[in-house]
Protein backbone atom coordinates (compact mmCIF):
# COMPACT_ATOMS: atom_id res chain seq x y z
CA UNK A 1 0.00 0.00 0.00
CA UNK A 2 1.72 3.53 -1.18
CA UNK A 3 1.39 6.72 0.88
CA UNK A 4 -1.18 8.05 -0.86
CA UNK A 5 -3.63 4.91 -0.78
CA UNK A 6 -3.05 4.96 3.19
CA UNK A 7 -4.01 8.76 3.25
CA UNK A 8 -7.09 7.84 1.36
CA UNK A 9 -7.65 4.77 3.31
CA UNK A 10 -7.57 7.96 6.22
CA UNK A 11 -9.41 10.30 4.57
CA UNK A 12 -12.17 8.18 4.44
CA UNK A 13 -12.63 6.66 7.97
CA UNK A 14 -16.41 8.91 8.70
CA UNK A 15 -17.98 6.58 6.04
CA UNK A 16 -16.18 3.32 6.57
CA UNK A 17 -19.13 1.31 7.57
CA UNK A 18 -21.09 2.72 4.52
CA UNK A 19 -17.84 2.03 2.02
CA UNK A 20 -18.29 -1.52 2.94
CA UNK A 21 -21.96 -1.23 2.53
CA UNK A 22 -21.21 0.22 -0.89
CA UNK A 23 -19.03 -2.54 -2.18
CA UNK A 24 -21.50 -4.98 -0.81
CA UNK A 25 -24.22 -4.23 -2.96
CA UNK A 26 -21.52 -3.97 -5.85
CA UNK A 27 -20.66 -7.11 -5.32
CA UNK A 28 -24.04 -8.51 -5.52
CA UNK A 29 -25.08 -6.61 -9.04
CA UNK A 30 -21.59 -8.17 -10.52
CA UNK A 31 -23.03 -11.75 -9.58
CA UNK A 32 -24.56 -13.61 -12.37
CA UNK A 33 -25.48 -17.10 -13.24
CA UNK A 34 -23.34 -17.55 -16.55
CA UNK A 35 -20.04 -18.75 -15.81
CA UNK A 36 -18.76 -16.63 -18.87
CA UNK A 37 -19.84 -13.33 -17.53
CA UNK A 38 -18.18 -14.40 -14.06
CA UNK A 39 -14.71 -14.34 -15.21
CA UNK A 40 -15.49 -11.12 -16.47
CA UNK A 41 -16.75 -9.52 -13.75
CA UNK A 42 -14.13 -11.43 -11.51
CA UNK A 43 -12.14 -9.37 -13.28
CA UNK A 44 -13.02 -6.10 -13.46
CA UNK A 45 -13.26 -6.54 -9.77
CA UNK A 46 -9.65 -6.44 -9.36
CA UNK A 47 -10.20 -2.64 -11.03
CA UNK A 48 -9.99 -1.94 -7.03
CA UNK A 49 -10.30 1.82 -8.00
CA UNK A 50 -10.31 4.36 -5.48
CA UNK A 51 -14.03 5.00 -5.50
CA UNK A 52 -13.95 9.02 -5.00
CA UNK A 53 -17.59 9.44 -6.41
CA UNK A 54 -19.23 7.22 -4.04
CA UNK A 55 -16.98 7.99 -0.97
CA UNK A 56 -17.73 11.61 -1.79
CA UNK A 57 -21.60 11.14 -2.25
CA UNK A 58 -21.25 9.68 1.79
CA UNK A 59 -19.35 12.12 2.81
CA UNK A 60 -21.35 15.27 1.31
CA UNK A 61 -24.53 13.41 3.05
CA UNK A 62 -22.44 13.15 6.32
CA UNK A 63 -21.31 16.48 6.32
CA UNK A 64 -24.36 17.98 5.64
CA UNK A 65 -25.81 15.78 8.62
CA UNK A 66 -28.85 13.97 6.16
CA UNK A 67 -26.89 10.75 5.75
CA UNK A 68 -29.40 7.52 5.33
CA UNK A 69 -29.06 4.01 5.37
CA UNK A 70 -29.93 4.23 1.46
CA UNK A 71 -27.10 6.81 0.52
CA UNK A 72 -24.58 3.42 0.29
CA UNK A 73 -26.82 1.76 -2.15
CA UNK A 74 -26.94 5.27 -3.96
CA UNK A 75 -23.29 5.55 -3.72
CA UNK A 76 -22.85 1.74 -5.41
CA UNK A 77 -24.88 2.75 -8.19
CA UNK A 78 -23.02 5.48 -9.22
CA UNK A 79 -19.68 3.51 -8.86
CA UNK A 80 -21.49 0.66 -10.80
CA UNK A 81 -22.13 3.42 -13.72
CA UNK A 82 -18.50 4.91 -13.34
CA UNK A 83 -17.32 1.17 -13.90
CA UNK A 84 -19.00 1.03 -17.13
CA UNK A 85 -18.05 4.14 -18.43
CA UNK A 86 -14.79 3.16 -17.92
CA UNK A 87 -14.56 -0.45 -19.83
CA UNK A 88 -16.69 1.76 -23.13
CA UNK A 89 -13.86 4.35 -22.42
CA UNK A 90 -11.17 1.76 -22.82
CA UNK A 91 -12.89 0.39 -26.20
CA UNK A 92 -12.54 3.52 -27.65
CA UNK A 93 -9.19 4.73 -26.58
CA UNK A 94 -8.18 1.57 -27.11
CA UNK A 95 -6.25 1.54 -24.01
CA UNK A 96 -4.41 -1.89 -22.69
CA UNK A 97 -3.86 -1.71 -19.01
CA UNK A 98 -6.08 0.23 -16.34
CA UNK A 99 -5.74 0.42 -12.30
CA UNK A 100 -2.39 -2.23 -13.37
CA UNK A 101 -4.64 -4.83 -14.64
CA UNK A 102 -5.24 -5.48 -18.70
CA UNK A 103 -8.64 -3.63 -19.66
CA UNK A 104 -11.59 -5.90 -20.97
CA UNK A 105 -10.88 -5.16 -24.51
CA UNK A 106 -7.36 -6.30 -24.20
CA UNK A 107 -8.03 -9.25 -21.72
CA UNK A 108 -11.30 -10.19 -24.20
CA UNK A 109 -11.98 -7.75 -26.99
CA UNK A 110 -14.04 -5.34 -27.89
CA UNK A 111 -17.38 -6.65 -28.43
CA UNK A 112 -17.48 -8.51 -24.99
CA UNK A 113 -16.26 -4.93 -23.59
CA UNK A 114 -19.20 -3.28 -25.05
CA UNK A 115 -21.58 -5.85 -23.92
CA UNK A 116 -19.91 -5.86 -20.36
CA UNK A 117 -20.79 -2.21 -20.00
CA UNK A 118 -24.23 -2.49 -21.23
CA UNK A 119 -24.71 -5.09 -18.54
CA UNK A 120 -22.58 -3.12 -16.15
CA UNK A 121 -24.99 0.07 -16.98
CA UNK A 122 -28.37 -2.21 -16.82
CA UNK A 123 -27.45 -3.12 -12.94
CA UNK A 124 -26.73 -0.12 -11.79
CA UNK A 125 -30.25 0.93 -13.23
CA UNK A 126 -31.62 -1.99 -12.01
CA UNK A 127 -30.52 -0.89 -8.69
CA UNK A 128 -31.74 2.33 -8.34
CA UNK A 129 -34.82 1.33 -8.79
CA UNK A 130 -34.81 -0.69 -5.69
CA UNK A 131 -34.83 2.71 -4.07
CA UNK A 132 -37.52 4.72 -2.50
CA UNK A 133 -36.76 7.90 -3.67
CA UNK A 134 -36.55 8.47 -7.90
CA UNK A 135 -34.80 11.36 -7.62
CA UNK A 136 -31.52 8.80 -8.21
CA UNK A 137 -32.12 7.42 -11.25
CA UNK A 138 -33.36 10.65 -12.68
CA UNK A 139 -30.36 12.18 -11.70
CA UNK A 140 -28.14 9.63 -13.01
CA UNK A 141 -29.91 8.93 -16.10
CA UNK A 142 -29.79 12.58 -16.96
CA UNK A 143 -25.94 12.49 -15.88
CA UNK A 144 -24.93 9.65 -17.92
CA UNK A 145 -26.76 11.20 -20.78
CA UNK A 146 -24.45 14.70 -20.28
CA UNK A 147 -21.26 12.10 -20.24
CA UNK A 148 -22.39 10.84 -23.70
CA UNK A 149 -22.82 13.97 -25.21
CA UNK A 150 -19.51 14.89 -23.64
CA UNK A 151 -17.50 11.84 -25.34
CA UNK A 152 -19.67 12.72 -28.63
CA UNK A 153 -18.12 16.03 -28.65
CA UNK A 154 -14.77 15.37 -28.03
CA UNK A 155 -14.83 12.80 -30.37
CA UNK A 156 -16.06 15.44 -33.13
CA UNK A 157 -13.09 17.69 -32.31
CA UNK A 158 -9.96 15.62 -32.37
CA UNK A 159 -7.39 16.99 -33.75
CA UNK A 160 -8.53 20.29 -33.35
CA UNK A 161 -5.41 22.51 -31.80
CA UNK A 162 -7.28 25.22 -31.67
CA UNK A 163 -9.74 24.31 -29.18
CA UNK A 164 -10.25 26.89 -26.67
CA UNK A 165 -9.97 26.43 -23.19
CA UNK A 166 -13.42 26.96 -22.17
CA UNK A 167 -15.03 24.23 -24.81
CA UNK A 168 -11.96 22.13 -23.55
CA UNK A 169 -13.02 22.26 -19.84
CA UNK A 170 -16.99 22.49 -21.06
CA UNK A 171 -16.53 18.83 -22.99
CA UNK A 172 -14.22 17.89 -19.76
CA UNK A 173 -16.76 18.46 -17.52
CA UNK A 174 -19.62 16.85 -19.31
CA UNK A 175 -17.65 13.60 -19.42
CA UNK A 176 -15.87 13.97 -16.03
CA UNK A 177 -17.51 16.51 -14.29
CA UNK A 178 -20.99 15.32 -14.11
CA UNK A 179 -21.01 12.28 -12.68
CA UNK A 180 -18.36 13.93 -9.45
CA UNK A 181 -21.37 16.43 -9.48
CA UNK A 182 -24.13 14.03 -9.84
CA UNK A 183 -22.49 12.19 -6.53
CA UNK A 184 -22.27 15.05 -4.83
CA UNK A 185 -25.86 16.27 -5.75
CA UNK A 186 -27.29 13.11 -4.22
CA UNK A 187 -25.37 12.98 -1.39
CA UNK A 188 -26.85 15.99 0.22
CA UNK A 189 -30.08 16.17 -1.77
CA UNK A 190 -31.13 11.90 -1.57
CA UNK A 191 -34.03 11.60 -1.21
CA UNK A 192 -35.70 14.32 -1.65
CA UNK A 193 -33.95 17.57 -1.26
CA UNK A 194 -34.59 20.50 -3.37
CA UNK A 195 -32.72 21.64 -6.36
CA UNK A 196 -31.26 24.23 -4.38
CA UNK A 197 -29.69 22.33 -1.19
CA UNK A 198 -27.71 20.60 -4.09
CA UNK A 199 -26.58 23.66 -6.03
CA UNK A 200 -23.37 24.45 -4.00
CA UNK A 201 -22.88 20.34 -3.80
CA UNK A 202 -22.71 19.86 -7.81
CA UNK A 203 -20.70 22.99 -7.83
CA UNK A 204 -18.06 21.12 -5.92
CA UNK A 205 -18.35 18.23 -7.68
CA UNK A 206 -17.60 19.34 -10.98
CA UNK A 207 -15.04 21.67 -10.08
CA UNK A 208 -13.25 18.66 -8.28
CA UNK A 209 -14.24 16.43 -11.43
CA UNK A 210 -12.71 18.82 -13.52
CA UNK A 211 -9.45 19.00 -12.25
CA UNK A 212 -9.07 15.42 -11.87
CA UNK A 213 -9.63 15.23 -15.38
CA UNK A 214 -7.25 18.42 -15.80
CA UNK A 215 -4.36 16.27 -14.01
CA UNK A 216 -5.73 12.70 -15.78
CA UNK A 217 -5.08 14.73 -19.34
CA UNK A 218 -1.53 15.94 -17.79
CA UNK A 219 -0.46 12.48 -16.60
CA UNK A 220 -1.32 10.82 -20.64
CA UNK A 221 1.24 13.32 -21.58
CA UNK A 222 3.49 13.58 -19.37
CA UNK A 223 3.37 10.84 -16.64
CA UNK A 224 4.87 7.41 -16.13
CA UNK A 225 3.00 4.37 -17.04
CA UNK A 226 3.90 2.17 -14.52
CA UNK A 227 3.38 5.01 -12.26
CA UNK A 228 0.33 6.09 -13.56
CA UNK A 229 -0.93 2.27 -13.61
CA UNK A 230 -2.83 2.86 -16.81
CA UNK A 231 -2.24 3.41 -20.47
CA UNK A 232 -0.58 6.77 -20.95
CA UNK A 233 -0.32 8.10 -24.20
CA UNK A 234 -3.81 7.46 -25.75
CA UNK A 235 -4.78 10.80 -25.68
CA UNK A 236 -2.07 11.66 -28.10
CA UNK A 237 -2.50 8.60 -30.71
CA UNK A 238 -6.44 9.25 -30.53
CA UNK A 239 -5.76 13.05 -31.51
CA UNK A 240 -7.46 14.28 -28.44
CA UNK A 241 -5.67 17.63 -27.80
CA UNK A 242 -6.18 18.68 -24.11
CA UNK A 243 -5.09 21.23 -22.23
CA UNK A 244 -1.36 21.28 -21.82
CA UNK A 245 -1.32 20.78 -25.53
CA UNK A 246 -3.43 23.14 -26.16
CA UNK A 247 -1.60 25.57 -24.25
CA UNK A 248 1.75 24.23 -25.67
CA UNK A 249 0.45 24.90 -29.14
CA UNK A 250 -0.99 28.53 -28.37
CA UNK A 251 2.52 29.61 -26.93
CA UNK A 252 4.28 27.83 -29.54
CA UNK A 253 5.91 29.53 -33.09
CA UNK A 254 4.60 28.19 -36.20
CA UNK A 255 7.15 25.79 -37.00
CA UNK A 256 6.81 24.20 -33.48
CA UNK A 257 3.17 23.97 -34.28
CA UNK A 258 3.69 21.73 -37.66
CA UNK A 259 5.81 19.78 -35.98
CA UNK A 260 3.48 19.25 -33.01
CA UNK A 261 0.60 18.61 -35.49
CA UNK A 262 3.31 16.29 -37.36
CA UNK A 263 3.47 13.97 -34.02
CA UNK A 264 -0.32 13.65 -33.85
CA UNK A 265 -0.41 12.59 -37.41
CA UNK A 266 2.19 12.03 -39.27
CA UNK A 267 1.10 7.62 -40.61
CA UNK A 268 4.78 6.60 -39.59
CA UNK A 269 5.11 7.22 -36.63
CA UNK A 270 4.79 4.80 -33.55
CA UNK A 271 5.61 6.65 -30.95
CA UNK A 272 3.12 8.96 -30.70
CA UNK A 273 3.51 10.42 -27.66
CA UNK A 274 7.40 10.15 -27.44
CA UNK A 275 7.52 11.77 -30.90
CA UNK A 276 5.33 15.16 -28.82
CA UNK A 277 7.86 15.21 -26.29
CA UNK A 278 10.37 15.04 -28.54
CA UNK A 279 9.28 18.10 -30.66
CA UNK A 280 7.96 20.52 -27.60
CA UNK A 281 8.67 21.76 -24.23
CA UNK A 282 5.00 20.24 -22.32
CA UNK A 283 6.23 21.99 -19.04
CA UNK A 284 4.54 25.12 -19.33
CA UNK A 285 1.68 23.92 -20.96
CA UNK A 286 1.76 21.13 -18.04
CA UNK A 287 2.83 23.38 -15.36
CA UNK A 288 -0.48 25.86 -16.75
CA UNK A 289 -2.63 23.26 -16.94
CA UNK A 290 -1.78 21.95 -13.03
CA UNK A 291 -2.53 25.40 -11.85
CA UNK A 292 -5.98 25.86 -13.07
CA UNK A 293 -6.47 22.16 -11.76
CA UNK A 294 -5.36 23.86 -8.36
CA UNK A 295 -7.27 26.65 -8.81
CA UNK A 296 -10.44 24.64 -9.54
CA UNK A 297 -9.73 22.52 -6.16
CA UNK A 298 -9.52 26.09 -4.38
CA UNK A 299 -13.08 27.04 -5.90
CA UNK A 300 -14.51 23.58 -4.83
CA UNK A 301 -12.84 23.59 -1.15
CA UNK A 302 -14.65 27.55 -0.75
CA UNK A 303 -17.67 26.54 -1.00
CA UNK A 304 -17.68 24.09 1.80
CA UNK A 305 -16.71 27.33 3.98
CA UNK A 306 -20.36 27.52 6.00
CA UNK A 307 -20.37 23.95 6.85
CA UNK A 308 -20.21 22.93 10.48
CA UNK A 309 -16.79 21.76 10.98
CA UNK A 310 -16.96 17.69 11.35
CA UNK A 311 -14.48 14.68 10.29
CA UNK A 312 -16.68 14.43 7.05
CA UNK A 313 -16.24 18.06 5.99
CA UNK A 314 -12.68 17.45 6.67
CA UNK A 315 -12.45 14.55 4.49
CA UNK A 316 -13.84 16.14 1.70
CA UNK A 317 -11.20 18.88 1.79
CA UNK A 318 -8.46 15.90 2.26
CA UNK A 319 -9.64 14.49 -0.91
CA UNK A 320 -9.62 17.73 -3.08
CA UNK A 321 -5.77 17.91 -1.84
CA UNK A 322 -5.89 14.30 -2.80
CA UNK A 323 -6.86 14.69 -6.08
CA UNK A 324 -4.15 17.85 -6.87
CA UNK A 325 -1.63 15.28 -5.77
CA UNK A 326 -2.70 12.35 -7.53
CA UNK A 327 0.22 11.28 -9.87
CA UNK A 328 -1.43 7.64 -11.30
C1 LIG B 1 -12.44 8.82 -19.16
O1 LIG B 1 -11.75 9.69 -19.95
C2 LIG B 1 -13.85 8.68 -19.68
C3 LIG B 1 -14.94 9.13 -19.10
C4 LIG B 1 -14.88 9.87 -17.84
C5 LIG B 1 -16.31 8.91 -19.67
C6 LIG B 1 -16.44 7.81 -20.67
C7 LIG B 1 -17.86 7.63 -21.06
C8 LIG B 1 -18.29 6.88 -22.08
C9 LIG B 1 -17.37 6.18 -22.98
C10 LIG B 1 -19.79 6.71 -22.30
C11 LIG B 1 -20.25 5.41 -21.71
C12 LIG B 1 -21.68 5.36 -21.58
C13 LIG B 1 -22.41 4.41 -20.86
C14 LIG B 1 -23.86 4.48 -20.89
C15 LIG B 1 -21.80 3.32 -20.07
P1 LIG B 1 -10.24 9.46 -20.30
O2 LIG B 1 -10.12 8.54 -21.46
O3 LIG B 1 -9.66 10.81 -20.45
O4 LIG B 1 -9.68 8.83 -18.96
P2 LIG B 1 -8.81 7.51 -18.71
O5 LIG B 1 -7.41 8.01 -18.75
O6 LIG B 1 -9.19 7.04 -17.32
O7 LIG B 1 -9.11 6.52 -19.76
MG1 LIG C 1 -9.66 6.61 -21.54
Amino acid sequence: VSGKEARLARLVEPILPGLEQMRVAMIAQLSEDSGAVRDMTDHIARFHGKQLRGSLLMLVAKAHGVYTEEHPTVAAIVELIHLATLVHDDVLDGAEVRRRVACVNERWDNQIAVLLGDFLYARAFGLSTELSSRLCSRLLSDTTRRLCVGEIEQSTLRYDFELDQKHYERIAAAKTGTLYAAACELGVRYPGGDVESGTAMRAFGEEIGLAFQIIDDCLDVVGDQEVVGKSVGNDVDDGKVTLPVLRTYALADEPTRARIRDAYTLPEIEDRRGALREVCDLGPGTDYALARADELVGRALGRLRDLPASPAREALEGIGEFVLERRW
